[in-house]
């Protein structure tokens, strides 16, 4: 099951060792994260060894994706609790650089994607998305997976990831992964730990409301009113502010009025000190025109 994981903390390390993988006769697939790591991180590795990929973890904690008043500095760390759980889990290789590798210098080109970014999350973390498609297309590239492997939790990010692989014709497959939750329903977070224990008892209503509002569109309700009960829903629950509540196309993210096509419910709300984002699946009803 568990074998010994390699540790990289250089590019030009991870290249040599990603080599020497590919020597062997094995495919790579990467798993980018900013550690504090938990199931839902565990099920990228998982589902890259099931397609049969050496994996290759990569655990960067990526300053330029978050704003000057987020939780960059609080962002949990905890490597040598990541390390093992990437051991236990079967992941061949952890790359994980310091900021200074990744950035020796102030960088003069970002990688942006516009349109899948204008909505949802982006006009409340600006500037986000060009961090995390800068930092993407650089662990990209230092690896050169066959496939990357990333959370439907993350549905925006994992657009805009699609996005910019096709773009920039990057010969990677980019590969959506189920979101993982707790029992209750609660998508896995490293940002869960924020939660006090009458918060993290709230929370799990992100998703029940987001479950309520996927079956009322999908059933033919108006998208808008029926994202308005949501997010009424949210504030009783004790969220606040809630950032958006949308029903969306599920590939280009605009927002949709009726559900004809696939679509998908996503919500941001705080909840104490966290921001929590979460989103399922809207089916558009066959029978229905
Ligand atoms: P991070 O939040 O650590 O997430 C790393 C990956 O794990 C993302 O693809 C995310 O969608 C996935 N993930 C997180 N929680 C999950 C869950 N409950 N179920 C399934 N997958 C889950 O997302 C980032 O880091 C960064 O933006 C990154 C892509 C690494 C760029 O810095």
């Amino acid at each position: 099951m568990s074998g010994r994981l390699g540790v990289e903390r250089t590019v030009a390390g991870l290249r040599r060792r990603i080599a020497e993988l590919r020597a062997k006769g094995l495919s790579i697939g990467l798993a980018p994260t900013m550690g504090a790591l938990h199931a839902g991180h565990v099920s990228l590795v998982d589902a890259g060894r099931a397609r049969g990929d050496a994996v290759v973890a990569t655990i960067f904690v990526n300053p330029t994706q978050f704003g000057p008043n987020e939780d960059f500095a609080a962002y949990p760390r905890d490597e040598a609790a990541d390390f093992a759980l990437l051991e236990k889990s079967g992941a061949a290789l952890v790359f994980a650089p310091d900021v200074r590798e990744m950035y020796p210098e102030p960088g003069l080109t970002t990688v942006h994607v516009a349109e899948l970014t204008s909505g949802l999350c982006g006009p409340f973390r600006p500037g986000h998305f060009d961090g995390v498609a800068t930092v993407v297309t650089k662990l990209f590239l230092a690896s050169l997976p066959d496939r990357a492997y990333f959370g439907e939790k993350d549905y925006q990010q994992l657009q805009v990831v699609r996005r910019l692989a096709r773009d920039l014709n990057l010969p990677i497959e980019v590969v959506g992964c189920p979101t993982v939750r707790e029992s209750d329903g609660l998508a896995m977070s490293s940002r869960n730990r924020y939660l006090n224990p009458a918060e993290r008892a709230a929370a799990p209503a992100m998703h029940c409301s987001l479950i309520a509002l996927a079956e009322a569109v999908s059933a033919g309700a108006d998208c808008r009113t029926a994202e308005v009960e949501a997010r009424a829903t949210l504030l009783t629950a004790g969220f606040g502010p809630v950032d958006y509540v949308a029903v969306v196309d599920a590939e280009s993210l605009a927002p949709v009025d009726r559900v004809t096509r696939p679509s998908r419910a996503l919500a941001a709300a705080r909840l104490g000190k966290a921001r929590l984002i979460d989103n399922v699946a809207v089916a558009a009803a066959a029978s229905r025109r």
